[in-house]
């Protein structure tokens, strides 16, 4: 019912060089089963539009801002996104929560900024080690979902939500199938009482997803892909991903 989404976030890395190859690489290892996209930093978008434009990789930014235009320097807007052909944009990554203070009503108004555009915003929420080590996870999810379920109301079937927890990301450390899992049910739970459509919405796994993990990450109930940091950067790596 639910065809899996693959996602590389390419973060702050790559030159146009870099992002010439892989994606000409990409596209010589493509088609998958899977809907794929990758999300690179915004100078590389122009390249990315011009290299991808008519294949089946999807692309996207990293953040959007809140406004729509005007006096906000070094702010991206989703419009300008969209006018670059973006289907995706991330917003809520924990790399934004913590080091640009984006507060859960931030989250919530850039992905309000990004449906208002016609993309569709993949919304990050997960709990940080001490979070966990709490017992906090479920509180820390739930409430950072709210907070987008609260201002898009239904619209928030639109939606792409990405469960990364922070201990995960970048670490090698990889949350269980079923810690994962588990907290999939949850939010796709949360969500079922916010749309009758959360059935049909796509949760995504992120935090060093690999290709020797993704299969079995992929094949939990409510695990419909992924959001992949490092190994989006390795061609081999992330089309095997693509294909678990
Ligand atoms: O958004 C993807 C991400 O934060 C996971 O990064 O390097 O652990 O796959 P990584």
């Amino acid at each position: 019912m639910r065809k899996t989404l693959v996602v590389g976030n390419w973060k702050m890395n790559g030159t146009r060089a870099f992002a010439a190859g892989l994606l000409s690489e990409l596209k010589a290892l493509s088609p998958w089963a899977a809907d794929v996209a990758v999300c690179v930093p915004h100078p590389l978008l122009a390249d990315a539009a011009q290299q991808l434009q008519g294949t089946v990789l999807a692309w996207g930014g990293q953040d959007c801002s809140v406004h729509a235009a005007g006096a906000y320097t070094g702010e991206v807007s989703a419009a300008m996104l969209a006018d670059w052909g973006c289907r995706y944009v991330i917003v809520g990554h924990s790399e934004r929560r913590a080091y640009h203070a984006e507060s859960d009503e931030t989250v919530a108004r850039k992905a309000q900024a990004a449906l208002a555009q016609g993309l569709t915003p993949i919304v990050c929420v997960g709990e940080t080690l001490a979070e966990r080590e709490a017992a906090q996870t479920d509180a820390v999810v739930t409430r950072q979902l709210a907070a987008v379920i609260a201002l898009l109301g239904e619209r928030i079937q639109d939606v792409v939500v990405a469960y990364e927890p922070v201990w995960a990301i970048g670490t090698g450390l990889t949350a269980t199938p079923a810690q994962a899992q588990a907290v999939h049910a949850l939010l796709r739970a949360q969500l079922a009482a916010a749309t009758p459509a959360a059935a049909s919405m796509r949760l995504l796994y992120g935090g060093s997803v690999k290709p020797d993990n993704a299969a079995e990450l992929f094949a939990q109930a409510d695990i419909d892909g992924g959001l992949i940091g490092g190994a989006a950067l390795k061609a081999a790596d992330f089309d095997a991903i693509c294909r678990a």
